[in-house]
């Protein structure tokens, strides 16, 4: 049967990248792509304790339906979280979602019509793309150095583009590059996104990863007139299964938000939510962020200072303060899509996410994204050196 889909089919498409990772599941392969955070930093048997008590004891209110904006409990708690580290909000500013990607389609869903503009860092998180295009938008984007978006000519484009409708941000350790926006340019932001009438929508997942540096302010904790939307989540804190994340916004656009998540999925597992709950409440939450942030440090430093040795010279990468990627940059001319199907699985046996993905408007093929999150010390540094090895063997291109 022919189905006849709406329109907006035809830009909802499988990723290149699915199908190229599928050899993934080969167990010889050691791979690098995915963001997945570290299982052995799941807190197993807290997280076993409170399901088991919670339905022992509350089954019959954990196991309801329940409000469909959260639970109230959880909402104070993240208020609170947000307020102890520097963005004053309230319980009714606080939405809780299926994770930070809900709230990138839940955004889209509210604000953009087919041909309205987004600004993106570019590269940027192939997730938000996958979550804005059935909402038809066009797309500009803004080069990312070192310090994040280079503001500067976010200003540049803002002058000459009819006016966009939603900037989107990962500020803290970013994905894919793994570099964190500067406070200058912070502010910098906000002026701009006043001045040219921008929603930001500012997606950090990463912010509690910071594992070296100093923690920079929030765009959100500086936005005085409602006009950042803040997504957080417990993915790569507590454990991504658990499907809770959260947005901070204005009252008026949670409220928005709130209408259009009861039509979605009408609410968040309340056992899910219930259990996060107890654990802000009962567990030693900053001891399990220590913990996590000092497997992460050590891991980063573990795969660059493998790269170092072990890459030809002209393979450059960032060195992140926090987070869970970096960034590789080849020779100009270099595939690394190409070189990923022809040498990288085949010959090493190695996998990581070609950059190209991650570019909404004009691809650029010399990248990749590479985790050093999942991967154990001995695989991390056997993995680095295989590629080390087929990239030195083959030329950097
Ligand atoms: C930048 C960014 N935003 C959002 C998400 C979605 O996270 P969640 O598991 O909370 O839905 C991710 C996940 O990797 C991400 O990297």
């Amino acid at each position: 049967m022919e189905v006849n889909f709406a329109d907006r089919m035809k830009i909802v498409k499988p990723s290149a990248i699915r199908e190229l990772l599928q050899f993934g599941a080969n167990p010889e392969i050691i791979s690098f792509a995915g963001g997945y955070p570290d299982p052995n930093l799941f807190p197993v048997e807290q997280l076993r304790g409170i399901f088991q008590s919670a339905i022992s004891e509350n089954g019959r209110n954990v196991l309801q339906y329940t409000l469909s904006n959260g639970l109230p409990r959880l909402r104070e708690q993240l208020a609170e979280k947000m307020k102890r580290e520097g963005t004053a909000c309230t319980a009714d500013e606080v939405l809780i979602l299926q994770g930070a990607q809900q709230g990138l389609d839940l955004v889209a869903k509210m604000l953009i019509n087919a041909g309205d503009l987004i600004i993106t860092e570019n590269p940027t998180f192939l997730g938000a793309l996958i979550a804005f295009n059935p909402f038809e938008p066009r797309y500009k984007t803004v080069p990312i150095d070192e310090n994040g978006m280079v503001v500067d000519e976010l200003e540049e484009l803002l002058k000459t583009t009819p006016r966009a409708k939603l900037l989107y941000t990962t500020p803290d350790f970013h994905n894919p590059t793994g570099v964190t926006l500067s406070l200058e340019r912070r502010k910098k932001l906000l002026q701009l996104a006043t001045k040219y009438d921008l929603i930001i929508l500012e997606d950090s997942p990463y912010r509690d990863l910071r594992y070296q540096g100093e923690q920079v302010p929030s765009i959100k904790s500086m936005d005085t007139e409602g006009r950042v939307i803040y997504l957080g989540s417990f993915s790569k804190i507590l454990a991504p299964a658990l499907r809770i994340g959260w947005a901070v916004a204005s009252k008026k656009i949670v409220e928005s938000l709130g209408l259009l998540k009861l039509a979605a999925d009408t609410q968040t597992s309340t056992l899910n939510m219930f259990a996060v709950s107890t654990f802000l409440d009962k567990c030693d939450f900053d001891a399990l962020l220590l913990s996590i942030r000092n497997t992460y440090r050590h891991k980063k430093a573990l795969m660059l200072d493998t790269m170092r040795g072990e890459f030809p010279q002209e393979v450059a990468f960032t060195d992140p303060n926090g987070g869970l990627f970096t960034w590789l940059t080849f020779s100009p001319g270099f595939n690394a899509g190409e070189f990923l199907r022809e040498k990288a699985l085949p010959l090493a046996k190695v996998a990581y996410v070609p950059g190209a993905t991650f570019y909404p408007v004009v691809q650029e093929p010399n990248h990749a994204r590479m985790s050093y999150s999942l991967q154990s010390d001995e695989q991390l540094v056997e993995g680095i050196s295989r590629l080390g090895e087929v990239l030195r063997k083959t030329g950097s291109l």
